[in-house]
């Protein structure tokens, strides 16, 4: 049989499809164009109310493949939460599978195959999708979970509610696919988990993540790379070790939400407003070239005018490198979807508005102070629109090159120009290492 996965979502499901792939592969699919597959698989992400929308649609466009008899399976987050009621988002879908079921799928496949509608039920806590062999959609990167689930219970998050409690990995069992990786040529290794900070507590009592992290760098990956750094468990240990080493990039993505203590109250944050500072002003006193990148929600319930004049007081004060801004969406089993949100959707675009603006002048005046330096670019691949490459500096910085590339090179730029969501680079010396096979063998 043949399959085909679409992935939406964060970097997680990213993780999840190349196990749902390495698994299928395993058990004697092969991977095929979505007009000749057997069975389409669709990871889905629920965090926003129109992400969940879109998926509906996106079902619905298949209704071609359908009537060849493809079989439609709808796993990740959306899978979770709604469970036997997806069917009545969409009569084509055929299986509804959660995270935790991710390893029975060749089996509810076979048993789809009968005719009748499955749902996955009861699927295993102590299941980590990165026990599972992988086939990597990009050969130089192997993200690898640290840990699965989420203990925090944003007030506004579905995700706990969807992966469940937060589990930590075997310190050796990481250390393993980090050797697997490196051995693969792999050049980034990227360390995820809803809050990768908290690693270890459920483990050792304490939080063992700047211990791990040097551990990882330790075994050479070119590059370490990891999110999410939750504000409130992020350590003055964690910023020594991406000092001390030169693989450990200079990025921490450290979501505020929020600049008002009173909001991230509400949000159970469990920080404030000075707390983060404090933090974010200490990385970039201690490494001065790191990114700092940042999600902030406008217009939570109950957000004034005040409480949002305080996230643009911080986005100035930190200087953020990149920040992905949302709208509140109320998401169902959430805290906050229940607490009166008297805020006008005209006022929070209007904030949403505002917020962009103001970032978009600070990423633009970050990246320009970057001109005229040199910087080490991996290349992801070809950029949607006109000819050459991006990638990534050290830093997490998207950079354009106006040359080919193949995906997975190592290219050591000038900058030459700036926008506020890129640089651009032009070759200084090529340190592309032999990449030759690499790209069948995993
Ligand atoms: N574990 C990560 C990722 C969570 S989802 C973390 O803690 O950061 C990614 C981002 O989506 C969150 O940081 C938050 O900014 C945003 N988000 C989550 N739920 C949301 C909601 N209900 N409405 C709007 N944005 C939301
Ligand atoms: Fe959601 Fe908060 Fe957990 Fe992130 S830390 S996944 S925002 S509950
Ligand atoms: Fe990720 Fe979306 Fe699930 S952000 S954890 S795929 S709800």
């Amino acid at each position: 049989m043949k399959f085909f996965i679409r992935t939406f979502g964060c970097q997680m499901n990213k993780h999840d499809s190349e196990r749902i792939a390495g698994l299928l592969l395993a058990h004697g699919f092969e991977a095929a164009p979505i007009e000749r597959a057997d069975v389409i698989i669709l990871n889905t992400c629920a965090v926003r109310e129109h992400a969940v929308e879109r998926l509906a649609g996106y079902v619905n466009s298949l209704g071609s493949h359908k009537k060849r008899g493809a079989l439609i399976a709808v796993g990740g987050c959306v899978a979770a939460a709604e469970k036997d009621a997806l069917f009545s988002r969409s009569r084509l879908i055929d299986i509804v599978f959660g995270p935790d079921d991710i390893y029975r799928l060749p089996a509810l496949i076979e048993e789809a195959r009968g005719g009748a509608p499955v749902v996955a039920r009861g699927g295993a806590d102590d299941f980590c999708a990165s026990d599972l062999p992988v086939r990597r959609d990009e050969w130089f990167r192997a993200w690898i979970a640290i840990t699965k689930g989420c203990d925090n219970f944003c007030s506004y998050c579905i995700v706990p509610h969807v992966r469940g409690r937060e589990k930590s990995r075997q310190f050796d069992d990481i250390l393993a696919e980090v050797d697997a990786a490196v051995e693969d040529g792999v050049r980034e290794v990227f360390l995820l988990g809803q809050n990768v900070n908290s690693y270890g507590r459920d483990l050792y009592g304490e939080p063992q993540f700047a211990r791990l992290l040097a551990a990882v760098a330790e075994r050479g990956p070119r590059r370490v790379r990891f999110a999410t750094s939750h504000p409130r468990d992020f350590s003055r240990d964690i910023i020594d070790v991406i000092a001390a080493y030169e693989n450990v990039c200079p990025q921490v993505h450290l979501p505020v939400q929020s600049g008002s203590s009173r909001i991230l109250e509400l949000m159970n944050r469990q920080y404030t407003k000075e707390e983060y500072l404090e933090k974010a002003l200490t990385i970039r006193e201690r490494i001065p070239e790191a990114g700092i990148s940042t999600d902030i929600i406008v217009g939570f319930p109950g957000e004034t005018e005040e409480d949002f004049e305080e996230t643009l007081d911080i986005v100035r004060t930190v200087r953020f490198d990149q920040v992905y801004t949302f709208i509140f969406s109320p998401r169902p089993f959430t805290k906050a979807a229940t607490m009166p949100d008297e805020t006008p959707a005209g006022r929070k675009a209007e904030r949403f508005a505002r917020l962009t603006a103001l970032v978009k002048e600070i990423t633009l005046e970050r990246n320009e102070r970057l001109v005229g330096k040199n910087l080490e670019v991996l290349v992801e691949g070809p950029v949607k629109r006109g000819k050459g490459v991006s990638g990534r500096a050290p830093d997490g910085r998207i950079v354009t090159i106006a040359h080919a590339y193949e995906p997975g090179a190592l290219v050591t730029v000038r900058i030459t120009g700036a926008g506020p969501h890129h640089l651009v680079g032009e070759p200084v010396r090529d340190v592309v290492e032999a990449t030759a096979g690499r790209r069948d063998g995993c």
